[in-house]
């Protein structure tokens, strides 16, 4: 058994009313539209404020909470209420990326509640507030989000307990299908939580044995069949890009394949995800060494792909699909790659590797073209913490999107990622950007000619020589994968991002 540290347990269901609900705290959320000039607006939130004993009339008031854009306001309620106190956050003004916008209350009120030790929490406000079921689980997911801590690894016994006492979050007044949003969305926080612990896992813990182990034991439960391959088995398949990049390493690579095939599916799809545990940058090493700081999250590909296999599986979505992850450590040694060494890849293609910090391409290929050939995917989406000119491009704002070989694809993706708030950007697969990566002792350069000239677009290119022209969209998380404001927080840690996107994307092509 290989175990994920602890994280605090966490509830969200649904309640009728906020009262008998013994909370420690009523959380409302208002709309600068809600309030004028110092009164609540709609009989809906008086009548919810005199449960509360008119606690809310007597701050809002006070004019220092009107509503604005997670804003926030603390009060005691009279005795006799239904609650201890009341946070109020405020919902803003009435916008697009309405799913975002929810997921972030719950980030907020997770946070805020966490600040008054608070176990048992209500939220309520007025019926446009988590108005669809899509919301009510974007709200879900924000509050287990928002609780997600990554524990010291030496923990006191104070923080311990504090560490395992259970969280409940009641969401009142919702609609009666609520339940079965509230059942999927715990499914997909589950899977998030996951993946960013091991996304914030130290590489000497999160080494690729450790991360194929926890994820085949998840997959294995969610009744998944699963593969994983060892370096000496890779070598004999012939995975030659993977295995000069895993060369160096002390650590053995593994390569993980998991498939979910219900009876149902008519088209399948497949998940490949980047799973460098550690990134120093090899021989090109990351100079100066700050820029090898984060890099254990140079694996989040890998995590968020294999995650979402998970989760698809257990929501039951009735598509055939495979989570695919090339885990390894780009490290330097007598045995690791050099510039100028040319590589076999899996498809017989090779590669002269001009820098071993271009390594995520590498490993890629192998992955890509064993994805192609042998399971034969209908569409491959495959992400990567590939460019650091992606962080140039967008910022830690949304990931680069690259679709090859279809029409539909790249919609696909953009819809589902406005569906579930997570930014995507489509980025250029211009021809000629391809011209650059031509090799002449072999077929192809793992850099550009032109050195930091549309770098993002270079890797893409370089990519999509391994997918035998199958459908095929490149998600470069560079950006968003960790320390971002990806998900609409500023945080140093993991985001999870990918994981409700690939969901998405699932469920879209199971319908069409
Ligand atoms: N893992 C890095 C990309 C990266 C950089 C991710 C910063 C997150 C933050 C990747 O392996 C890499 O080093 N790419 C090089 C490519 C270059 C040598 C063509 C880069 O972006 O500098
Ligand atoms: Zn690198
Ligand atoms: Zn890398």
């Amino acid at each position: 058994m290989t175990t994920l540290p602890p994280v605090k347990p966490v509830t969200v269901s649904a309640a009728n009313t906020i009262a008998n609900q013994s909370a420690d705290v009523v959380v409302v959320v208002l709309d600068e539209t809600d309030l004028e000039q110092g009164k609540i607006k709609s009989t809906e939130l008086q009548n919810i404020d005199s449960q509360l004993g008119g606690a809310v009339a007597a701050l809002v008031a006070l004019k220092d909470f009107e509503g604005k854009w997670l804003s926030t306001a603390v009060t005691l309620c009279p005795v006799n209420a239904v609650a201890k106190r009341v946070l109020l956050v405020g919902g803003g003004k009435k916008t697009d990326e309405k799913p975002a916008r929810a997921r972030q209350l719950g980030l907020k009120i997770a946070e805020e509640t966490a600040r008054f030790k608070s176990v048992k929490v209500t939220l309520c406000g007025t019926s446009t507030f988590l108005s669809t079921g899509e919301l009510v689980s974007q709200m879900t997911l924000g509050l287990r989000m928002g609780c997600y801590k990554y524990p010291n690894s030496n923990l006191t016994a104070e923080a311990r307990k504090e560490l395992e006492t259970p969280v409940e979050f009641k969401v009142a007044g919702t609609q009666s299908n609520v339940e079965a949003h509230l059942k999927q969305a715990a499914i997909v926080a589950d899977s998030i939580e996951t993946c960013r612990l091991l996304q914030d896992a130290p590489p000497n813990v999160a080494t690729p044995a450790y991360v194929a182990s926890v994820m085949s034991e998840k997959a294995r439960a969610a009744g998944l069949s699963v593969q994983v391959y060892g370096g000496e088995k890779l070598r004999q398949m012939g995975f030659g890009a993977m295995m000069a990049v895993a060369g160096g390493s002390a650590n053995d690579a593994q390569f993980v394949v998991f498939e979910y095939a219900p009876t149902n599916a008519k088209k399948s799809l497949a998940f490949v995800g980047k799973g460098l545990t550690m990134d120093t940058g090899g021989y090109s090493i990351k100079t100066p060494s700050t820029h090898q700081v984060g890099m254990k999250y140079d694996m989040s590909g890998a995590a968020v792909t294999l995650n979402a296999v998970v989760a698809i599986a257990k929501l039951q979505l009735p598509i055939r699909v495979f989570g695919v992850a090339a885990l390894c450590e780009n490290m330097v040694d007598a045995h690791a790659y050099r510039v100028g060494d040319v590589l076999t890849t899996y498809n017989g293609k090779t590669i002269e590797v001009l820098n071993t910090d271009a390594e995520g391409r590498i490993v890629l290929s192998d992955a890509l073209a064993y994805t192609a050939k042998d399971l034969k995917a209908d569409t491959i989406i495959e992400y990567s913490t590939l460019t650091g000119a992606m962080i140039t491009s967008l910022g830690h704002l949304g990931a680069g999107v690259f679709a090859f070989n279809s029409d539909t694809l790249e919609k696909t993706v953009v819809n589902a990622a406005q569906q579930v708030g997570e930014r995507v950007w489509p980025m250029p697969t211009w021809e000629e950007i391809g011209e650059d990566i031509k090799g002449t002792i072999a077929d192809v350069t793992n850099i550009g000619a032109t050195a930091g000239a549309a770098g993002s677009s270079v890797g893409a290119m370089f990519l999509k020589e391994f997918v035998e022209n199958k459908p095929y969209c490149h998600v470069d998380i560079a950006g968003v994968a960790n320390g971002n404001m990806a998900l609409g927080f500023p945080r140093k840690i993991s985001s999870g991002y990918g994981v409700q996107l690939s969901i998405e994307i699932a469920r879209a092509l199971s319908l069409n």
